[in-house]
């Protein structure tokens, strides 16, 4: 393999730019060429490709966001599309494709691998969401987790100072990953997630056992799948009678310089994309589980519904009494 192309996709994740960094180093030290596919599948489709060179990724590990843009690309489904896609890949010569981002980048990195006639394609788990299957954390999961705790944390001293309960809404898409781990990590009092049916009768009888026993103030994380912040409240209000404060924490959750942890797995997985492309592979999607690089099919990554914990929920219900 003498060139290869990454490009970030979807919504963007702090980490996003150690993984370019990683492939584009680890690329160069094998002697490949790599080139830059700016504002993702719109980019490959409108040929906006630059070659990338060591210096292109200086200073960049620390960088929240993605230097290389992201977008979402909806055109992307069609194949006449997907076809123009190709032809800018081809008569440059790239053989591999690193594609950075979540299964619906994949979705579209699997359609190429099977169209063009010579192209391998890798996928690089890249979401604050935690929700793709064949690796136990996506890059950016842990920075947006530390934003929320942070922010929960700050909310707590004036929930407390007024005796409120306060519905923060958290991202995560479908996923409660988000709103799990914060609210586990924060010790919120009640964690709305998807995967588990809300009962907002019960979470009013909690919060007023709460109050009898003395409780002051209480932290409800509300994952965006379950509802909106609002609407929780709203739906509150049927069955108590509490002055209550809502906090969308929105996109603050997607930005900001990326944790070690996240610089550390976007080096590991990106620097093993490139490894799998040397090798030949494609189609196929790296990832870590249990601090080991893994690589999974992409048929093997839509095939399941993503799941959480269900021991951790628990125990953040147990710990929350
Ligand atoms: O997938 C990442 C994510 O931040 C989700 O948590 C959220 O639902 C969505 O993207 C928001 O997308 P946009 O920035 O396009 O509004």
């Amino acid at each position: 393999m003498k060139k290869i192309a990454v490009l970030t996709s979807g919504g963007d994740s702090p980490g996003m730019n150690a993984a370019i960094r990683a492939v584009v180093r680890k690329a160069i030290y094998h002697d490949i060429e790599v080139y830059g596919v700016y504002q993702g599948y719109l980019g490959l489709i409108n040929d906006n490709i630059e070659k990338l060179e060591l210096g292109s990724v200086g200073d960049m590990i620390q960088r929240g966001g993605t230097f290389l843009y992201s977008a979402r690309c909806p055109e992307f489904k069609e194949k006449e599309v997907r076809a123009k896609a190709i032809e800018n890949l081809e008569k440059r010569g790239i053989e591999g494709l690193v594609v950075i981002g979540g299964d619906g980048s994949y979705r579209g990195a699997q359609r190429l691998s099977e169209e063009a006639k010579n192209l391998k394609t890798i996928g690089v788990p890249g979401t604050i969401d935690n929700d793709i299957n064949g690796t136990d954390f996506t890059i950016g999961f842990d920075t947006a987790l530390n934003t929320i705790i942070e922010s929960v944390d700050k909310i707590r001293d004036t929930a407390s100072s007024h005796e409120r309960t306060f519905i923060i809404e958290v991202m995560g898409r479908d996923a409660g990953d988000l709103a799990l781990w914060s609210g586990l990590a924060a010790g919120a009092e009640t964690i709305l997630i998807p995967e588990v049916k809300a009962d907002i009768e019960e979470i009013a009888e909690k919060i007023q056992q709460g109050m009898d026993r003395g409780k002051k103030h209480s932290i409800i994380v509300c994952a965006e799948g379950v509802m909106t912040g609002n609407q929780c409240g709203e739906e509150l209000k049927k069955y108590i009678n509490i002055d209550t404060r809502v906090s969308c924490l929105g996109h603050i959750q997607r930005g900001g310089t990326p944790t070690g942890m996240d610089r550390v797995l976007a080096s590991r997985l990106g620097g093993y994309a490139v490894e799998l492309l040397m090798q030949g592979e494609s189609a196929k999607a790296v990832g870590i589980q249990q601090n080991e690089l893994t690589c999974t099919h992409f048929d093997g990554i839509f095939q399941s519904e993503h799941n959480i914990d269900n021991k951790m929920y628990e125990l953040a219900h147990q710990l929350s009494i």
